[in-house]
């Protein structure tokens, strides 16, 4: 293999780029992919109850040593919470850890007192039960923590699972939806890891907890054997701080069935997709029985807009590795039918008459303000959707930005040459240096003055520096509380 593909240097650190031939954890016999367990709750009609626990424990990241880890209802990660749309939504999220965490539901419409940021705090010891009836429609969504400062240290230790939306639509479509079979949850995460196998918390300079070493669903090196000639992946970016740009090893082509925030209108043939930080994209890839690919991260051929210089990181665009290797199945697994050509039939948010506003991206923070817990920035007092106009006005750096309550669907992208695939309702959008994404967001209508929702960069060391933001939602001509959050809420 090429070995070191490029060094970067980062303040005194060197920062490699580098293959999976250089990875800890690869080579050698590669181990099955674990499949997070599908959690459906405890349900009587459409009231369907969780539990989660977080809880410290060891698990094998790598082959050859255990690494302290934290999960939910496990030691690494946590179950793929499955629900309906219309379904009542009940969680008791009990933490066992020795510190406070919080759990936020990244994706999901719902009352801000249940959304799980930085206002509600779960101590050690105490159960937070949030509760909101399921309104979005089939999606891939999930679950992590969202304590302010400590949002990418929590979830690079493991609190982070996938939810599952489903909705009777897309229940009709002939789509893989055999959850572990030909459904396949795919959670990407890099790690960097002491010499005794410990996770490297150390905050690289400008970088953050960004990983060396990639995982899929927990593991390095993991192997899936493909049952069906089609699967379909619904692939999280659950890294701090690192975007991918998928690919198979043969090039070829895939279809792209969903993004962040439920189906695409059609089907989208793809042969590399980029997944920042916080996204999510469902992919289907038809295989030939017994033939072997892998899944990769190829590297961004334009270092996704962030400049080849020797002074400024490239926050590991250019690195290519190894993300999953694949076998295809027996010869007597059955044909796959045509994929259908139309998956759902979106309408375009209105927003002839919507109101604008700008939010400019810049070293940690946004529009010149870092997060404030006190401080609301935007107040939203009708149910109308808006016009959100997103700059990243850093000129090397790149950011994102999710906005907590919302789906969006990207009208304009500018400024950059760099080419994104953007289709479909999202929560989260990618901004290489200089671009401008105008969004048409569709908020959930939960008024309540009191509990706020954020946006921000969810490259979450950025976050956790300040690149955040708070929104209110009230009724028409109504005021935030003077004293947001309750600062308990867990009992
Ligand atoms: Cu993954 Cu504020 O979110
Ligand atoms: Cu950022």
């Amino acid at each position: 293999g090429a070995g070191v593909l490029a060094a970067t240097v980062v303040g005194t650190q060197v920062l490699v780029a580098c293959s999976s031939d250089d990875v800890r954890g690869y080579g050698g016999e590669p181990r099955a992919l674990p499949i997070p367990p599908a959690d459906l709750g405890t349900r009587e009609g459409s009231s369907v109850h969780f539990a989660l626990e977080a809880q410290t424990g060891e698990s094998q990241i790598l082959p050859d040593v255990t690494t302290k880890t934290w999960g939910f209802n496990g030691t690494h990660l946590g179950p793929t919470l499955v629900v309906k749309k219309g379904d009542d939504v009940h969680v008791d999220v009990t933490n066992n850890l020795d510190e406070m965490t919080t759990v936020h539901w990244h994706g999901m419409k719902l009352p801000a007192i249940a959304d799980g940021g930085p206002h509600s705090p779960i101590g050690s010891g105490q159960t937070w039960s949030p509760t909101w009836t399921v309104a979005n429609d089939a999606a891939t969504l999930w679950y992590h923590p969202h304590t302010h400062g400590l949002t990418g240290l929590h979830a690079y230790r493991g609190l982070a699972g996938m939810i599952i939306v489903e909705d009777e639509a897309t229940d009709k479509l002939d789509l893989p939806h055999d959850y572990g079979v030909d459904d396949i949850p795919l959670v990407l995460m890099d790690h960097r890891f002491l010499e005794d196998g410990s996770l490297d918390e150390e905050d690289l300079p400008d970088l953050g907890l960004l990983g060396d070493t990639p995982t899929a669903n927990g593991i390095t090196n993991a192997h899936f054997d493909a049952t069906t000639r089609r699967v379909r992946f619904r692939v999280l970016n659950g890294s701090n701080m690192r975007f991918y740009n998928l690919a198979f090893s043969d090039k070829r082509t895939f279809q792209v069935i969903a993004s962040d925030s439920g189906l695409l209108d059609e089907p989208q043939d793809r042969t590399t997709l980029a997944i920042g930080p916080g996204e999510r994209w469902e992919i289907v890839v038809d295989l030939e029985p017994g033939e072997d690919v892998t899944l990769e991260s190829v590297g961004f051929e334009d270092n996704y807009g962030v400049p080849d210089d020797e002074f400024v990181p490239d926050f590991g665009m250019s690195d290519s590795f190894q993300l999953l290797t694949i076998t295809g199945p027996s010869d007597d697994a059955a044909q796959a039918s045509a994929l259908p050509g139309v998956l759902v039939k979106s309408t375009e948010p209105d927003v002839i008459d919507a109101t604008e506003r700008t939010f400019i991206m810049n070293t940690f923070s946004i529009n010149d303000l870092q997060m404030d817990m006190q401080r609301v920035d935007v107040v939203i007092d009708h149910d109308q959707p808006e016009v959100w106009i997103v700059t990243n006005d850093n000129s090397d750096w790149p950011h994102n930005f999710h906005v907590h309550d919302a789906r969006f669907k990207v009208l304009k992208f500018e400024g950059t040459d760099v080419e994104l695939f953007n289709d479909g309702w999202k929560d989260t959008v990618g901004l290489p240096p200089g671009a401008t994404a105008t969004l048409a967001v569709e908020f959930g209508y939960y008024p309540d003055p009191q509990w706020p929702y954020m946006y921000h960069c969810h490259m979450l060391y950025h976050e956790d520096q300040g690149m955040m933001g708070q929104f209110v939602i009230v009724e028409p001509g109504d005021e935030p509380a003077a004293v947001l959050g309750s600062g308990t809420g867990s009992s």
